[in-house]
């Protein structure tokens, strides 16, 4: 799913550039551009930052076992994941 429409950024990218320690909405915009045109986006963003309402997306919690799968919050669904 697309989080930024304008700059065709993924909701897997934005997890990724927060994993890889993106702390801020500033650090979203330097590393993948979100927020960047029309800002729609940049609310959503910031919920995937750390204290976020989808922060556990990117975050799991540290007594989530190796291969335990987990559910993970989605804006409009559920996505199992399995954690590597
Ligand atoms: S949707 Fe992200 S800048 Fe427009």
């Amino acid at each position: 799913m697309y989080i930024c429409v304008c700059n065709a950024i993924s909701e897997r990218q934005v997890q990724e550039a927060i994993a890889q320690g993106a702390a801020d909405l500033g650090d979203l915009q330097a590393t993948l551009g979100v927020a960047t045109c029309c800002g729609q986006c940049a609310q959503t963003a910031t919920d995937y930052l750390p204290g976020g309402r989808y922060a556990t997306v990117t975050a799991p919690s540290a007594s989530v076992a190796p291969g335990q799968v987990v559910a993970a919050p989605m804006l409009d669904s559920t996505e199992i994941r399995r954690v590597a």
